[in-house]
């Protein structure tokens, strides 16, 4: 299993460009299924989950093709008539990456059948699909769960009144995947407790490129007039605006100076809010973000939540950053309250970090700042995470060994060669 060694102390400077984003990429190959004719997408990141979702269409009868400039081609084989195309993800991929799960609504939708792996566990916690299979039957699906697998049937669907919240908020990708069914659904549907993440707005933006009728992306409540087919559509996908965070989280725990660019700056307010909370300071253009470092950040509660508010997916790399704080913060986690797996290596870098507590409400950690960390080896257990990790390693005294990055490659475009253009000492080890 391939490591990063990284030597700490170098503040980072430079610019970088943001990826193209991972949870919009995702979703939007998925509903590429829907179309009649093909598709273009531009800005889809190199990632580990792509090539894992392109492998789960083409077992679907798609053909998934990159071209030299990055560009991706996706289309039903035509030669296959669409009632006798695959219509089964298997357990292997799908179980790879939990995004794979966004086929059933496409699938049902075009081709009225599907057989789609449910899942299966996650390191960041319990992560149900109850609503994303109550959204469907309620537009008319037939669905039974037999053998671990999802087995759905519709003639047609037929649209409905939803609601796609639950006791943790909107689900975003139960959001995408039943959109992507509702677009071709008879009649009108309205999701109510919808997802606004702009990555399920860029997946509405899709669709209406493709000729679907939405209205209401963006707020909890989206309304869809069904159409007969959508045809296909060159698009280009949002920048991801979590590897966005996750760099000028890296360029502040260093205390550096760097500007991140091709990143849409109102899709991380929050983020910028509270790391100028912490010190920092912040320039923003409309396409830009020039961070300065502080001399050494403030402690600041920090709570993740549906968007608007901080994400989940930088939780871990905000529990580094603040490990490194004047006084005490405490982190809270309302999407997912048991997202703590980053605690126990994090404190292997001499973080002070109390045993998270977990309640009805959320999960929460109180973080007791500490002038340094100290290098040492630690183990990634999942994406995020592995993030957390090689950033505190990028401020920690000595040498830091992170394993098990492979989790790293799955939702970031080679992060460790991007720090490294801003100065950083990061080594891949085979
Ligand atoms: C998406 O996951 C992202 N993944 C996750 O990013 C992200 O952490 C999450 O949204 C929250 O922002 C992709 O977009 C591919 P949810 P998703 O359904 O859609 C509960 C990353 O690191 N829930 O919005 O699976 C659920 O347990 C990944 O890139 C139900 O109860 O998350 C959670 O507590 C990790 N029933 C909350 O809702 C359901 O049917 C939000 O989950 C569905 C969800």
């Amino acid at each position: 299993m391939e490591r990063l060694c990284i030597t700490g102390g170098q503040p980072l400077h430079g610019t970088l460009t943001t990826s193209g984003s991972k949870n919009a990429a995702l979703p939007i190959m998925a509903a590429s299924i829907l179309a009649d004719e093909p598709v273009r997408l531009e800005g889809v990141p190199r990632l580990t989950d792509v090539s894992t979702l392109a492998d789960i269409l083409r077992s679907l009868g798609m053909s998934v093709s990159r071209l030299e400039n990055g560009d991706l081609d996706l289309a039903s084989l035509d030669s296959i008539a669409v009632d006798s195309l695959p219509v089964r993800a298997d357990y292997e991929l799908v179980s790879r990456m939990r995004a794979g799960f966004c086929v059933l609504g496409p699938l049902l939708a075009r081709r009225g059948r599907a057989v789609v792996s449910l899942p299966g566990g996650c390191a960041i916690g319990d992560r149900p699909v109850d609503l994303h299979l109550a959204a469907l039957a309620a537009l008319g699906a037939e669905l039974k769960v037999e053998h671990g697998y999802v087995v759905a049937r519709a003639k047609r669907l037929v649209g409905a009144e939803l609601q796609l919240s639950g006791p943790r908020g909107p689900t975003v990708t139960g959001t995408a995947n039943v959109l992507c069914a509702a677009v071709m659904a008879r009649g009108e549907s309205v999701l109510h407790g919808a997802a606004i993440e702009p990555e399920v707005v860029d997946l509405g933006g899709f669709l209406g490129a493709m000729g679907a009728r939405i209205e209401g992306l963006g707020t909890p409540t989206i309304r869809v007039e069904g159409v007969e087919q959508l045809g296909g559509a060159r698009y280009r996908i949002i920048p991801d605006r979590i590897e966005a965070a996750t760099l000028l989280l890296a360029i502040a725990i260093t205390g550096g100076r760097a500007t991140v660019d091709g990143l849409v700056p109102q899709h991380i307010d929050a983020v910028l809010a509270a790391l100028e909370c912490t010190g920092c300071h912040i320039d923003t253009t409309p396409a830009s973000v020039c961070l300065t470092g502080a001399q050494r950040p403030r402690a600041q509660d920090i709570c993740a939540k549906p968007y608007p508010g901080i994400p989940t997916d930088i939780q871990a790399q905000w529990m580094a950053y603040l490990s490194l704080a004047q006084g005490r913060s405490t982190i809270r986690d309302e999407v997912f309250p048991g997202r703590f797996m980053h605690v126990a290596e994090l404190k292997r870098l001499s973080a002070r970090i109390e045993t998270p507590v977990t309640s009805a409400g959320d999960g929460r950690v109180v973080v007791e700042g500490v002038k340094r960390l100290a290098g040492a080896t630690v183990t990634a257990t999942d994406l995020r995470a592995s993030a957390a990790l090689a950033l505190a390693g990028l401020a920690a005294d000595g040498e830091t060994i992170v394993r098990d990055v492979y989790h790293l490659d799955r939702g970031y475009e080679r992060l460790d060669a991007k720090l490294v253009k801003l100065g950083a000492d990061i080594r891949r080890q085979p």
